[in-house]
């Protein structure tokens, strides 16, 4: 049996391995996909001992991303332009790291956006991510974060424009943690998101998964528009991941179904 895993701390809550696993079985592949809990003080350690414990792949979660593009001996352009790694893959004794967020992202958007606008909330590494992808994909990226001086340094490190408010865009894509405790009203997340007078834009990505919409979900929908959920951008990477490894095309229906649970 061949082996892959999500390292992350805390990762206890990923969907990661029903999604996996369900996309390994309908393929009728021998491999089965775990969790790995791991803390930052032992990460290298570990990736480094999971090619002789029959690990072929594995993702990488927070916190790890950073500290898992620094230990590959081989980068992708994504990972190495968005200075952060999700996928890792295991290869004659070398560690090679790509980033499908970026990705994933795109193919959950499901429409072109070359020549589209393109508003990202939040300045962390998911946003770094986000604005790379979709700055590849052609669109005319803008980039707010409630702490202007870190959208600032990710404005001036992928060139895009930096705005002092979100503003009316195409897609609009949160990649802040703003909508994760289930407590969150639509007026805390206007209010924490400064999206008071702004029109819900076309497409709305909430990187934010839950059980339920989330509230961005509910902002977006109200307004007509149209959403793209976490879970579906969660299923976007993995499935790229995947085919990285393995070289056979994703299931992405049976991926979708695992991820969504019963
Ligand atoms: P990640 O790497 O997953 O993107 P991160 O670096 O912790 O995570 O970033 C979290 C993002 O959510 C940041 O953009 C953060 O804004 P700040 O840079 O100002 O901290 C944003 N965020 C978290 N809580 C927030 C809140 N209550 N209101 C607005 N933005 C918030």
């Amino acid at each position: 049996m061949k082996l892959a895993g999500v390292l992350g701390h805390p990762v206890s809550h990923s969907r990661s391995p029903a999604m996996m696993n369900a996309a390994f079985a309908e393929l009728g592949l021998n491999w089965h996909y775990v969790r790995l809990p791991v803390p930052s003080a032992l990460f290298v350690a570990t990736v480094r001992a999971l090619p002789a414990s029959g690990y072929l792949g594995a993702n990488v979660t927070i916190p790890h991303k950073v500290a898992a593009l620094e230990l590959a001996d081989e980068a992708t352009g994504a990972a190495g332009a968005i200075g952060a790694a999700n996928t890792l893959s295991f290869t004659d004794g070398a560690v090679a790291a790509d980033n499908t967020d970026a990705g994933g992202l795109l193919a959950a958007l499901g429409e072109p956006v070359m020549g589209s606008t393109a508003m990202v909330l939040g300045a962390g590494g998911a946003a770094r991510g986000a604005v790379w992808a979709l700055r590849e994909a052609g669109a005319e990226v803008s980039v707010w974060n409630r702490t202007l001086t870190r959208a600032a340094a990710l404005a001036a490190d992928f060139g895009v424009r930096q705005v002092d408010r979100p503003q009316a865009a195409d897609v609009l894509v949160n990649t802040t943690s703003v909508g994760l405790d289930p407590a969150t009203t639509e007026e805390d997340l206007i209010d924490a998101l400064w999206l008071d007078g702004l029109d819900p834009p076309a497409t709305v990505v909430d990187m934010v998964y839950g059980d339920g919409p989330t509230p961005l979900a509910r902002w977006a929908v109200r307004g007509g528009g149209r959403v793209v959920d976490g879970l579906e951008v969660l299923v976007g990477q993995g499935a790229l991941s995947l085919e990285w490894w393995t070289g056979r095309p994703a299931p992405l229906d049976v991926m979708r179904r695992a991820a969504r649970g019963p």
